[in-house]
């Protein structure tokens, strides 16, 4: 079958094996297996999630997708897991609706390889605490004319990282953190694997 991704396969030249970290529903995980399913470069090698009751792996499962569960402990005083993502051979990270900061040994030894999508035009809007409907409610409460996505590279602070793609919608007068969450969804579900594929094409 012929998909989007399929038709930019000459462009990469190398394999690429994704790690996902989400820790929610996992509609952008779905999107973005689904979108690379073909693709005979860029593999979604691995779901990680500190969420044993996360949706996200659900969707693993029903693609086949082995999945890591990560604790706290391991993952900011331990090896970050560094060790299983090498083993699993993973090349680039994706974070999609994962909380938790990255530790800094992570993002050494994956340094410009790990990028995240946030549901506002960062820099507002971004930093602890502000995720899911708290970004939207904040947003609609300061009276915005726009929202929209930020895809950015991962550093060691909150939604700090290098800008690599933005995209806008409007906030109506009459939107609700809940009318404004669906546009916002719609915006990542139609950008982020086509933004992805670009920088692995990019990096490659
Ligand atoms: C998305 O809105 C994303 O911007 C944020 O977390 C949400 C994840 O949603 N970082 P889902 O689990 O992919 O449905």
């Amino acid at each position: 079958m012929e998909t989007e991704s399929n038709k930019h396969n000459q462009t990469v030249n190398s394999n690429h094996r994704l790690a996902i970290f989400a820790s929610g529903a996992g509609s952008n995980a779905a999107k973005i297996i689904d979108y690379f399913k073909h693709n005979t470069h860029i593999t979604i090698a691995l779901i990680v999630s500190n969420k044993k009751e996360a949706g996200v792996l659900k969707i693993a499962e029903q693609n086949n997708i082995p999945v890591l569960i990560i604790e706290k402990e391991q993952f900011f005083k331990g090896d970050a897991y560094i060790n299983a993502l090498n083993k699993s051979t993973i090349t680039f990270i994706v974070l999609a609706g994962f909380l938790w900061k990255v530790p800094q040994q992570l993002i050494t030894s994956f340094f410009n390889k790990i990028i995240n999508i946030h549901p506002a035009l960062l820099p507002k809007y971004g930093g602890k605490g502000m995720y899911g409907n708290f970004v939207h409610e904040a947003v609609i409460q300061n009276k915005e004319k726009e929202s929209g996505i930020t895809i950015h590279f991962v550093n060691e602070k909150y939604d700090d990282g290098k800008h690599i793609f933005q995209t806008t919608c409007n906030v109506d007068e009459n939107d609700t953190p809940e009318t404004l969450a669906k546009k916002i969804q719609l915006l990542e579900h139609q950008h982020f694997p086509e933004q992805i594929e670009k920088i692995l094409t990019n990096n490659l």
